[in-house]
């Protein structure tokens, strides 16, 4: 069997790889996360502690790392920068220097924000990148040393991801509760991406040598706005959908305006691609009884 670690493990994709993993007999799981569950079956292991992450890694011997952990709240890192700096940088070098003693592989998740979003053409791995906030500066410094400390690695960045947890969707069902007209922001681009999806592709490339930095989002792209739209939609409700610009909605972080990934290295190294964001939507909106 083999032995894969998953850290944030409760989060949006630790969750989406464990319903993909669990019904695999060749893997063994050990999850983990900031917080353990009830059950025990997700244990408390706080990637900032270089000591506890080495003492864990060291003693279960894990054949492959997959990196979910994060500080997510985009907004927040800009007043806590110091703190997301710790998760979101300084977690990933912890997990890289002890998957490199153990010789495992690690698979370390990142985003689009590692880019300023001022490009007209979809993003590919050698575009260069340039975060415009606190969240993406320490997304990219972890990216940094997962690249330094760890030779058997993947860095997969991906944008908009959606799953079991807080995220776009869920505010815009909650909205349409209490709201009969929602605004939304109709002048920033990216691509929907399922956490299912985002799992399956995971899951694909951990099992190759191809070790590198890939982009790994759904295919096609969609404003907020675009994507508000569909999800009322397919949910059949009836809503007003305001658009709006990105001056009209000011937020602390600045998100880049265009940030269109290309999963060239997928495409060209491995022939893999990923679902049209549209249709891993309604999967994923099957699923959740619609
Ligand atoms: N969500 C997106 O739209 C998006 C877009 C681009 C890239 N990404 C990247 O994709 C990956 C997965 O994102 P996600 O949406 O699944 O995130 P998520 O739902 O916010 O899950 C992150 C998990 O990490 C845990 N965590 C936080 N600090 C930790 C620590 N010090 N030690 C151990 N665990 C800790 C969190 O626990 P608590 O909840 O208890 O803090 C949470 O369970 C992340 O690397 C993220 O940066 C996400």
């Amino acid at each position: 069997m083999k032995r894969i670690m998953i850290t944030g493990a409760s989060g949006q994709l630790g969750l989406a790889l464990y319903q993909l993993l669990k019904e695999q007999s060749q893997y063994e799981l050990l999850r983990t996360d900031a917080v353990a569950n009830e059950d025990g079956s997700i244990q408390a292991l706080d990637i900032t502690d270089d000591v506890k992450v080495r003492t864990y890694i060291e003693k279960n011997l894990p054949e492959i790392i997959i990196n979910c952990a994060a500080y997510t709240a985009v907004d927040l890192c800009e007043s806590q920068e110091d703190k997301a700096y710790q998760i979101n940088a300084l977690g990933p070098k912890h997990l890289a220097i002890a998957a490199e003693k153990i010789n495992a592989k690690l698979v370390h998740v990142s985003t689009d924000y590692v880019f300023d979003g001022c490009s007209f053409d979809p993003y590919v791995e050698d575009s260069p990148t340039n975060p415009m906030s606190a969240y993406g500066r320490t997304k990219q410094s972890g990216d940094v040393f997962v690249r330094a400390n760890c030779s058997k690695f993947f860095i997969l960045r991906t944008a908009w991801v959606y799953g079991e947890g807080k995220n776009f969707v869920k505010t815009m069902l909650r909205l349409a509760q209490t709201n009969n007209k929602v605004r939304v922001v109709a002048d920033q681009y990216g691509t929907p991406t399922s956490a299912l999806e985002l799992a399956r592709a995971i899951i694909f490339l951990m099992e190759t040598d191809g070790y590198g930095i890939y982009h790994a989002t759904c295919e096609g792209s969609a404003t907020w706005y675009e994507f508000a739209v569909t999800i009322f939609k397919t949910a059949g409700i009836d809503i007003t959908v305001e658009p709006i610009t990105t001056s009209e909605f000011p937020t602390p972080a600045k998100r880049p305006m265009y940030s269109v990934l290309d999963n060239k290295a997928l495409r060209e190294r491995h022939n893999y691609y990923m679902k049209n964001w549209k249709d891993a939507f309604f999967e994923y909106m099957t699923k959740e009884g619609f």
